[in-house]
């Protein structure tokens, strides 16, 4: 069976195809455990885009994921060997174009591109189309949403609804090997009930799972999300949009000269305190935005002096040393991640959690992973922490496809009639 799985609810455009059993999910081959095998993968990165604006812009993140939408799902069915030429004799439904541009009629850019696909190429051995229905931007959403709507329409194949979040915790429940040239992945026997820490540049949430696809959200953050705070204080220690592994690196840079440095010199060594925000609030909620405040506060009384008035944003990350960039950096990954940690062990103790999953683009910092993992072993020993292989840390389609397959596997598989699917931004994980 296989799943081509379509991911454009932010700023990557990803398009996947996953190969698992061979049997429809109501048949007994599709048992859990069985490996699941990569076989095209095409991803489209609008970081480039967005940088020079220092965050997203929803409708650039749309007309940049409808261009790209096309290509990337020939290329990925082309790596997956699933592509055949039409025969000369084909002869393209008259209506078929105007299928397309009624399903698309805010999304131009596909229309021809989906027209010459169809007039090109035959109908893949694809079972599954998977999209993500939310949370995420709507406008970047209703992209791949209508791409499935015109995939299942046109090739007469059902389509599943993935929430975003799902596929960030299935990412972390998988092992990755090598076979071949491909990737192939095995959903781990899990022990409940289980916890899922979700971190990215839109969420912040502590998830508990007592069963596999049930999930319940005990917190979450309530202003801005730790990635968005990571993406902050990037810029104002003047780094690029997204400056959350940036902001990573420099404070690691401050931990190791801070620790070779003798007694001597770290007395001389300039270092921040900074809050952590609501980190005995007694609940499992978050706060990010008086910590993002207390970092551009604490540049301002540093450049005070130095930059006249102060205010520009620029002007004061350019006043700043390298040397302060680094501390800050670091002043801020610290709370921040003392605060995650923290609340994720409380939590643990409070439930009597087995597992600990990381999810989101935040999963794949070091420091988080140092701290989570040291700091459980300490307490909880016998609880198992995972986290997703870095490279599927941040948002992709092969964690779509997972998620599909993980509903498949629970025969749990719920297909839809792809034109009843909508973008849901606020979609929750508890269903
Ligand atoms: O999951 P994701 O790719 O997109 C969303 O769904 O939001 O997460 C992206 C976020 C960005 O805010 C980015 O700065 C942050 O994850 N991020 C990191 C790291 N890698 C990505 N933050 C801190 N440390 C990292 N190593
Ligand atoms: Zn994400």
């Amino acid at each position: 069976m296989k799943i081509l799985a379509i991911e454009t609810s932010c700023d990557e455009t990803g398009i996947s195809i996953l190969e698992g059993v061979s049997g429809k999910p109501d048949s007994a081959e599709a048992t859990p455990g069985k490996p699941l095998t990569l076989l095209g993968n095409a991803l489209a990165s609008q970081i480039a885009l967005h940088a020079q604006y220092g965050g997203v812009f929803p409708a650039m993140a749309k007309r940049a994921h409808a261009e790209k939408i096309v290509p990337l799902t020939i290329a990925a069915l082309e790596e997956s060997g699933l592509l055949r030429l039409n025969d000369s004799s084909f002869v393209a439904d008259a209506t078929m174009a105007d299928t397309i541009a009624s399903i698309c009629n805010r999304e131009d850019e596909m229309v021809s591109g989906f027209v010459e696909l169809f007039n090109t190429y035959e109908k893949p051995d694809i079972d599954y189309i998977a999209v993500t229905v939310g949370p995420g931007l709507e406008p970047a959403l209703w992209v791949g949403i209508n791409a499935a709507k015109v995939l299942s329409t046109i090739w007469n194949i059902p389509v599943i609804a993935v929430n975003h979040m799902e596929g960030h915790v299935v990412t972390a429940a998988v092992s990755e090997t090598d076979v071949s040239d491909n990737k192939v992945y095995t959903f781990n026997t899990l022990a409940f009930p289980l916890l899922a820490l979700l971190v990215s540049g839109g969420h912040t949430e502590l998830v508990l799972t007592k069963s596999y696809g049930k999930y319940q959200k005990i917190g979450q953050t309530r202003d801005d999300a730790v990635g968005e705070a990571f993406d902050k204080v990037a810029r104002m220690i003047g780094l690029p949009y997204p400056g959350g592994p940036a902001v990573s690196r420099l404070a690691k840079e401050f931990r190791t000269s801070f620790a070779k440095a003798t007694a001597a010199e770290a007395i001389t060594i300039k270092t921040f305190e900074l809050p952590r925000p609501m980190i005995h609030s007694g609940d499992y909620d978050f706060s990010f935005s008086g910590l993002k405040t207390a970092v551009l506060y604490t540049i301002r009384d540093l450049v005070k002096e130095r930059v006249n008035g102060g205010e520009s944003s620029v002007a004061a990350a350019a006043a700043l040393a390298d040397e302060e960039k680094q501390a800050l950096a670091c002043a801020f990954e610290d709370a921040a991640i003392d605060v995650l940690v923290k609340k994720t062990i409380d939590a643990v103790e409070e439930f009597g959690i087995q597992t600990v999953i990381v999810g989101g683009g935040v999963s794949g910092n070091t420091y988080l992973k140092e701290q989570l993992v040291a700091r459980m072993a300490k307490k909880f020993p016998a609880v198992i922490v995972l986290f997703p292989e870095p490279w599927l840390a941040t948002d992709n389609a092969v964690m779509i496809g997972l998620a599909a397959f993980a509903r498949v596997n629970e025969g749990n598989i719920a297909t839809q009639d792809a034109m009843t699917l909508k973008a849901n931004g606020n979609l929750s994980i508890e269903q």
